[in-house]
């Protein structure tokens, strides 16, 4: 019986257990090259609301540290803090939506979201409270202080949003192995407690983090959130007062409250603010970086991933491989420049001259002139031999990268997949240099095939900067949908947007709906 049991144990260490197929299966350089725009993306975008809700299914997963100190705050329908896994919202506008009692039909029962932002009753149980016999009725809003340092899963992308577009797979599919809520297993209502088994995930992500040495989980919905597991540990209550009644309020109009939620939630669109949440780079585990298919099914949106098509063996080595790289990393500490930080110094310094040289500029001359402030840096003109150019290029590429030396085998990825963003930004710019310079002719005016290239060289990258609106006034906030929150043109095509005009035609999370 013992040497049995020891067999097995051997042959799940050494993956038989996971199938053939997948014995060398691991992450590899050469996929992290061909997903470079999507691991850019995916850390230039970590505890950022925009870009995050811009690339909505997030595919990636990080260690994250919450310093001692930071305030939290959680809604419910009474003084007692939670005595089991429960969220915890980053912003006061996200809480106090939840900072009453409940009524109604069981929520699974529910229309789905309001298309408009205005809070509805459905949207206050999202995070999943039980269901009251009686009337709504006055909540609480409690204020927690983190009083030591905590250690979080961060799953990335629009992670908090009850969809079925992707925004789950990594958490069900990867983490908790449970494909059902795509493809009619467990009914959305089994196990109550929020849409789409919201109680039943916090509970199993929270086995998990246990299991990790792991306080919670971190995810983004409209605002980011934690599943906090266990409320007593290295969290103190300062604060818990009863909130006004439902009615008669002064001030609580419905479109201005919602706007100041949104308002708020905008303030995070690009930084999560004062060091709240520290993310380990180095500990990044993204299925960018494995040879699995990510095509969505869903053929009319190529441009969202999922984890849909990837067998179970695979899905459980990447989840393993996880385990590991969080076993090497826990206990490392930040460094002072991260991966995120060279995205930063990148996208500022190339993304609104390439936008401007595809949607402004009046003139191949223009485009000449900013191509050429650009690039000239890695230029040394006192050379005419034929290696200049490849050389000039080469430090074109490697410029930004020098400032983050690789510790993890995670590093060495993401340095593959920010050199295949560098790399292509670099020699599209000498292309398109050479060819407005050149006095061939073609059947294009050269500002045309400038355009064109320079167009594809964003539609590569795939920034969500490029999204972002401009010049929205004081009164305006940049929309985009923020689940439950959000129509659907307002996705292709974000927008200034004030208390008065934030609906749309449609929901652009297709509700609760199986597709
Ligand atoms: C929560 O944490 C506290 C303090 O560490 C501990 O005493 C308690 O047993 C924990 N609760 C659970 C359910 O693990
Ligand atoms: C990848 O997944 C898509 C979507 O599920 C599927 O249509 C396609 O056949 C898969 N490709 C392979 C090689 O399995
Ligand atoms: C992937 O998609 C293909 C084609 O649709 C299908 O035959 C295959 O069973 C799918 N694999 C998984 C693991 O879902
Ligand atoms: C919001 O914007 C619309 C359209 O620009 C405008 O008609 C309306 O007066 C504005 N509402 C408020 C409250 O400013």
């Amino acid at each position: 019986m013992i040497l049995v049991s020891i067999l097995a144990g051997l042959c799940a260490l050494s993956h038989v257990a996971l199938g053939d197929h997948v014995k060398n299966f691991g992450p590899s350089k050469d996929v992290a090259r061909r997903h470079s725009p999507q691991i850019f993306n995916a850390v230039h975008n970590a505890m950022r609301q925009w870009g995050s809700s811009v690339h909505h299914n997030g595919m990636s997963m990080f260690l994250a540290t919450v310093p001692e100190g930071v305030l939290f705050h959680h809604g419910n329908d009474r003084p007692e803090t939670p005595s089991e896994p429960d969220w915890l919202a980053y912003e006061v506008e996200h809480a106090e939506g939840f900072a009453h009692g409940f009524s109604g039909p069981p929520e699974h029962k529910k229309p789905p979201p309001d298309r408009k932002l205005g809070r509805s009753s459905y949207d206050q149980k999202v995070m999943g409270s039980k269901v009251r016999p009686s009337g709504r009725k006055a909540g609480w809003l409690h204020v927690y202080r983190t009083s030591r340092p905590l250690q979080f899963l961060y799953v990335d992308g629009m992670s908090g949003g009850k969809t079925f577009m992707g925004t789950l797979d990594t958490q069900d599919y990867l983490l908790r192995g449970d494909r059902s809520y795509g493809a009619g297993g467990r009914e959305v209502s089994r196990a109550g407690g929020g849409p789409m088994n919201e109680r039943l995930r916090a509970a199993e992500l929270c086995e998990l983090c246990d299991e990790w040495g792991l306080h919670g989980i971190i995810r983004m919905e409209a605002g980011f959130e934690i599943i906090q597991c266990n409320f007593t540990d290295g969290l103190e209550q300062i604060q818990a007062l009863q909130r006004p009644g439902p009615s008669g309020q002064p001030g609580h109009g419905r479109g201005i409250q919602s706007f100041e939620y949104l308002r708020g939630i905008a303030e995070r669109y690009f930084d999560i603010g004062s060091s709240r949440t520290i993310i380990d780079y180095s500990s990044m585990v993204s299925a960018f970086f494995f040879p699995v298919n990510l095509t969505n099914p869903d053929a009319n949106r190529p441009d969202l991933p999922r984890l849909s098509n990837t067998t179970d063996a695979e899905l459980a080595a990447i989840k393993e491989y996880f385990k590991k790289t969080l076993d090497q990393r826990r206990n490392e500490p930040r460094r002072p420049i991260d991966w995120q930080d060279v995205s930063d110094i990148i996208v500022s310094r190339y993304a609104d001259r390439v936008d401007y040289m595809v949607n402004a500029a009046p003139s191949t001359d223009a485009i000449a002139a900013e191509i050429s402030f650009l690039i000239d840096l890695y230029v040394d003109y006192s050379r005419t031999d034929e290696n200049s150019r490849p050389d000039a290029i080469d430090r074109c590429t490697n410029f930004y990268l020098k400032t983050v030396t690789a510790v993890s085998e995670p590093d060495q990825l993401i340095f593959e997949a920010f050199k295949g963003v560098t790399s292509k930004i670099c020699t599209t710019l000498f292309e398109v240099r050479d060819l407005i310079t050149s006095s061939e002719s073609s059947d294009e005016s050269p500002l045309q095939t400038a355009t064109k290239k320079l167009q594809s060289l964003m539609d590569f990258l795939a920034w969500a900067r490029f999204r972002q609106c401009s010049g929205c006034g004081r009164d305006e906030v940049c929309v985009i949908p923020m689940w439950p929150f959000g129509a659907e043109d307002d996705y292709f095509h974000p927008r200034c947007g004030n208390s008065s005009d934030l609906s749309g035609s449609k929901n652009y999370w297709s509700g609760l709906r199986r597709p």
